[in-house]
């Protein structure tokens, strides 16, 4: 049943395992329409899993995925179809189409879309390059483009059809420093530009930089659970504060997790 709801995602008390692995233990969040949520979180904690459910390409075992208050989880072809042409996901790893050139990558899904006018996905195509720092690289084929290159190209991709909800997995992993920078500034752009369609974008990072520049709010999971969650202010205040003046188990793990240490109650991931 649809429910009238400022939320475009919730989540509500999700467990998802594979096999014998309990990777979400009751995990509940929301995010609003508009809000960038940034998720973070230690390596194999179930942050692209949390991706995945929001969109449907998993299944929770228990819980709840609403998606503007629809169940996920009973949307037929057809709704699951009618979501996902409304996002976006730049999935990890961003695999670009091999025989594909890399202006026929950025115009796939617009041409998928039903878009016709080729005059106009040379432009779309030509500026995404252009904000992605990759000007004039249409007619390269991927095996020609470094890694931090293909990375870029599938962000071009990714924003190409101009979509309401953008979920962004690990944007920046494999980039040195100034070029994350850049993809920060360009996912701020990117909300800009589609500030009409009030675009709700979802980033999941590594990188304390890129997460305090783009959010409007953070999520920190661990052990499967959500253990903090607020302003990118209350995450660089709980940074700065004085290891004794922390007053939970939970500040002591974002406080470790933000300044990255590897002595603290979350063990390093060593597998
Ligand atoms: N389809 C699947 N089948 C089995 N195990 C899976 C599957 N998808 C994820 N996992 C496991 O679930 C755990 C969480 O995976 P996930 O990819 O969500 O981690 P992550 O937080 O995104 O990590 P990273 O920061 O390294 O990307 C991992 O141990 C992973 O191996
Ligand atoms: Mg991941």
């Amino acid at each position: 049943m649809s429910q009238q709801t400022a939320n475009i995602i919730e989540m509500k008390d999700v467990y998802k395992s594979f096999g014998t692995l309990h990777v979400l233990r009751g995990i509940s969040l929301e995010v609003k329409k508009g809000e960038t949520l940034v998720i973070i979180g230690q390596s194999g904690t179930g942050k692209s899993v949390t991706l995945r459910l929001m969109i449907g390409l998993l299944v929770q075992d228990s819980g709840d995925v609403f998606f503007e208050g629809n169940s996920v989880k009973d949307m037929d072809e057809f709704a699951l179809v009618s979501m996902r042409k409304r996002m976006s996901m730049l999935f990890q790893g961003g695999a670009l189409f091999d025989s594909l050139t890399v202006g026929e990558n950025v115009a796939f899904g617009l041409r998928a879309q039903g878009e016709k006018d080729e005059a106009k996905i040379r432009s779309i195509v030509t500026e995404r390059l252009g904000q992605v720092g990759l000007p004039g690289t249409e007619d390269k084929m991927p095996s020609e483009l470094s890694g931090g290159m293909k990375k870029r190209a599938a962000l071009a991709r990714s924003i190409a059809e101009m979509p309401e909800l953008i979920l962004y997995d690990e944007p920046t992993t494999g980039l040195d420093p100034i070029m994350s920078d850049a993809i920060a500034d360009l996912i701020l752009e990117t909300r800009a530009a589609l500030k009409d369609m009030n675009v709700t974008s979802i980033v999941v990072t590594h990188d304390m930089h890129v997460a305090t520049k783009t959010a409007d709010r953070i999520v920190m999971l661990h052990g499967g659970n959500v253990v903090g969650e607020g302003p990118p202010e209350y995450f660089e205040e709980i940074r700065e504060r004085d290891k004794n003046n922390l007053k939970s188990k939970q500040e002591e793990m974002i406080r470790q997790f933000v300044r990255g240490e590897a002595v603290g109650p979350i063990m390093p991931q060593t597998s």
